[in-house]
């Protein structure tokens, strides 16, 4: 039987003119380029400011392609815009700034398929903000995800998408940004129960955390940026880890296995100091990459 190694990367905040957090995705690549999986997923938050800067989308996608294995990758807030009306960075998500995300990284929703039959996987992912944005093609993204999921012809599935489904619970009210908002959730919820997924994998929150929910995996993939250690006021949940990393999955069959990879050379860059000076990294003033720092 076929064993699948898939890799999640997420919130890697790339951009060339604020190039604040390279140095762990340098590290990262090498990583990859030393123990290539057979597809990287990359949850979101892609680019550090990409609503405002579309060379920080530009930049990034030359990024990704610098790994050797196929790669699957969606939207997170700081590359479209969040759920309107942003109240926390006022950068809704818009019509110019999807443009831009599939002009210049690719489509919003998409899938890749490892292997077939029972031992197969389908790995799916969509736009988390898209859920309860009012955009009318929120419907559209919903009925392409059913049909992926009915059309898997035994695959196991793994749903991977920016941000968690909730915090502590799953019919807890909307905590701000963090998670989704109760009505998307219970939508996608439901689908995802319905035709057994296994594996839903998500970004965002720049924590490390792994529970399980109604016989799904929820994996909650650490930042390679940064990590924030500005208390937010969140419900306490049990088993978070703050630090920079990725998540090495084992799909083994039916089975889904994972670790939490902390590489020797990764920092955890705490940026507390710099989110209580400026409200958030969207706000850095500019730091140029060197030519010579960006990994050919
Ligand atoms: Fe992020
Ligand atoms: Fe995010």
């Amino acid at each position: 039987m076929t064993v699948f190694q898939v890799v999640q990367v997420t919130d890697t905040h790339l951009s060339r003119n604020r190039g604040y957090f390279y140095d762990n995705w340098r590290v990262f690549l090498a990583d990859m380029r030393a123990n290539p999986p057979d597809l990287i997923v990359h949850s979101g938050d892609l680019s550090l400011r990409g609503t405002d800067d579309s060379d920080d989308l530009a930049f990034a996608r030359a990024e990704l392609d610098k790994l050797p294995c196929p790669v699957l990758v969606m939207p997170g807030n700081h590359d479209i815009g969040d759920t309107p009306p942003d109240a926390r960075l006022q950068r809704p998500l818009s019509d110019e700034r999807r443009r831009n995300w599939r002009s210049f990284v690719g489509p919003e929703w998409d899938y890749r398929d490892l292997g077939a039959g029972e031992s197969g996987w389908r790995i799916v992912g969509v736009n988390a903000q898209l859920f309860d944005s009012g955009f009318a093609d929120e419907a559209e993204q919903l009925a392409w995800l059913e049909e992926v999921f009915a059309s898997s012809a035994g695959r196991n599935l793994a749903l991977f998408l920016h941000k968690p489904l909730f915090y502590a619970a799953s019919d807890e009210p909307a905590l701000g940004l963090s998670c989704l908002f109760p009505m998307g959730r219970a939508k996608l919820l439901a689908l995802c129960r319905s035709h057994g997924v296994q594996l839903i994998g998500s970004g965002h929150l720049h924590v490390y955390r792994a529970f399980a929910e109604d016989g799904m995996q929820m994996v909650w993939a650490p930042a390679t940026a940064f990590i924030n250690s500005k208390e937010k006021s969140l419900p306490p949940v049990e088993g978070l880890q703050r630090r920079a990393g990725y998540v090495r999955y084992r799909l083994d069959g039916s089975s889904a296995t994972h670790e939490f990879i902390e590489p020797d050379l990764f920092l955890s860059l705490d940026v507390r100091n710099w989110s209580r000076a400026t409200g958030s990294t969207v706000y850095l003033p500019p730091k140029p990459l060197a030519h010579a720092e960006i990994l050919s």
